[in-house]
């Protein structure tokens, strides 16, 4: 039997074993995906540990992807551009790393736009410029597109993102003070909120969406509530919306892929589980 773990500190709360149970029913697959709470001193001894432990590999969440990083013998190139990892597992007696956060956003896109969304799009606007948007950024700057601006509260982190990411890509990389947020927005086909505004608890994204294009999609990393007040606002003006529950499904399937051996499909049934889970 395969197993498989997420591993967190704290962890009780994640969905991934709801999506890996549910990928693992369909399948018929007698395996296990378990959440598994880590402190941060002890997460080096369970990177070494795991595969003793039966484990083919798992998934790491908060706060523990830059030790993952750090700790893993071999990474992808999009590890190596993030310097986080999210999917760990072993290869002929190998520790590897990969981060499916840049994947499962930029197939969110993908399914819910269409192949090609981005001929009409010049220019992304990001909003954060955390680890969930250097992740945007790495999947964003591998399309063809003109330039994406990256507006953060915190200016000079926008700056830093800028600075370790324009190397990869020709698309044009810039940075914007966040008070300077709406003057950008007449000019972005696609917007995506990165940063925790929004999410329940927390005070809305307030921006002049009017201020944007007609054409203009708007992105929400955020998931819970799954319609933010951002997409909302961004649906009763008639533009179209894609909402964050979609790469949460999406950064799964590299992984379930790698442990169990079949690629698993992102379906309207698993959608309705999470978001039942979500709403109730
Ligand atoms: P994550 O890994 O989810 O990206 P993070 O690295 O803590 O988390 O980043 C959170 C992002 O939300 C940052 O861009 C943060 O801005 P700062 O860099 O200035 O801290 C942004 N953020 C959080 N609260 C905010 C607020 N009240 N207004 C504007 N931006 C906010």
């Amino acid at each position: 039997m395969t197993k498989a773990f997420v591993v967190g500190h704290p962890i009780k709360h994640s969905r991934s074993p709801l999506i890996h149970g549910h990928w693992l029913k369909e399948h018929g697959i007698a395996g296990s995906y378990e959440r598994i709470d880590v402190e941060p001193v002890n997460f080096g001894h369970f990177l070494r540990k795991f595969h003793e432990q039966g484990f083919a590999g798992g998934n790491v969440t908060i706060p523990h992807k830059e030790a993952a990083f750090a700790g893993v013998a071999r990474r992808t190139e999009r590890a190596e551009r993030l310097k986080a990892v999210n999917t760990l597992w072993i290869e002929n007696g190998v520790l590897w790393g990969d981060n499916t956060d840049v994947l499962g956003f930029m197939a969110n896109l993908d399914q819910s736009l269409g192949i090609g969304w981005e001929q009409a799009v010049d220019t992304a606007l990001v909003l954060g410029a955390g680890g969930a948007a250097r992740g945007i950024v790495a999947g964003l700057q591998d399309r063809p597109l003109k330039r994406i601006v990256v507006a953060n509260r915190t200016v000079s982190k926008a700056e830093e993102l800028v600075r370790d990411f324009e190397r990869y890509s020709a698309v044009k990389l810039a940075a914007l003070a966040w008070d300077e947020l709406n003057g950008a927005l007449a000019g972005s086909q696609l917007i995506v909120n990165t940063t925790s505004l929004g999410m329940a608890g927390q005070p809305p994204l307030l921006i002049d969406l009017d201020k944007a294009p007609d054409n203009a999609i708007v992105s929400d990393i955020v998931y819970v509530p799954l319609k933010t007040p951002l997409l909302a606002a961004a649906a009763a003006q008639g533009l179209r919306t894609v909402d964050g529950l979609g790469m949460l499904l999406h950064q799964a399937v590299p992984g379930f892929e790698r442990w169990f051996g079949v690629r698993p499909e992102v379906t309207p049934d698993l959608r309705a589980l999470i978001v039942a889970d979500i709403e109730g």
